[in-house]
């Protein structure tokens, strides 16, 4: 990223599809998560378990119906989301985080795509796609711990939608400003969820102050 310039966390802060959590909790696993002597273990158990919580956080705007049942007293109102949902975790990465989302909604349903960045070029490189031929889902939520330069977001978005996916959400765990900011004016209709807005990207594309790498760190694969 060297001679690239990145826009500041104060410029990004204020688009309306960025969705930076506020909650206290999301912040104390996060903290832990950083950490470098946070092992891989603990490390895979909190990507889960921030999944969740920023899954429900991001999940607050579905649409839903109503549906007339029956409790142990009487008849009474109920609802149940309106749209199908599909989970689209990028491969290797996204995987940690299908787990915390489908313990919060179990009937979804889990398209996997494989990118990876090419670190010399940081542009990504896709390796695995199962999607079937038409969009079986109303709404999808991209899952990728870290947006960095945002290459492999805008990639995925770009995918889904010559899939025919909807409504598209991106959920990360820390983004950079400069892939928000890449994102967004590809993609301006996809709102992005994260745990952290982090202060910038180091001259080989990791975000700092970041994690490292996520997928080595959940998959024991680092040097
Ligand atoms: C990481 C991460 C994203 C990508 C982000 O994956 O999970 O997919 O980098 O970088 P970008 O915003 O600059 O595109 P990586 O390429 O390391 O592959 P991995 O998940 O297999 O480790
Ligand atoms: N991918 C990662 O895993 N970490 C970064 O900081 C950037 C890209």
């Amino acid at each position: 990223m060297r001679g690239v310039p990145q826009p500041s966390r104060e410029e990004v802060l204020g688009y309306p599809q960025l969705h930076v959590s506020q909650h206290p909790v999301v912040a104390h696993k996060l903290t832990l998560l950083r950490r470098a002597d946070t092992k891989n273990k603990q490390f895979t158990e909190l990507v889960a378990e921030l999944s969740w919580l920023l899954g429900y956080e991001a999940m607050a705007d579905l649409p839903l119906h109503g549906v007339p049942i029956r409790t142990p007293l009487e008849d009474a109102d109920g609802f149940e989301l309106g749209e199908k949902i599909g989970l689209v975790p990028i491969l290797r990465a996204g995987l940690g985080m299908v787990c915390g989302f489908r313990e919060l909604m179990p009937r979804v349903q889990v398209w996997h795509l494989g990118l990876y960045r090419n670190e010399r070029t940081l542009q990504p490189v896709e390796y695995y796609n199962r999607l079937p031929e038409k969009a079986t889902v109303q709404v999808c939520f991209i899952l990728d711990p870290m947006l960095a330069t945002g290459g492999s977001a805008v990639g995925t978005v770009r995918i889904l939608k010559d899939w025919g996916a909807g409504r598209i959400k991106y959920i990360g765990l820390i983004a950079a400003p400069y892939g928000v900011q890449q994102l967004v004016q590809h993609y301006p209709d996809v709102d992005i969820h994260v745990a952290a807005l982090d202060r910038e990207l180091n001259e080989r594309g990791y975000i700092l102050p970041g994690l490292g790498d996520a997928g080595d760190r959940q998959f024991g694969t680092a040097e």
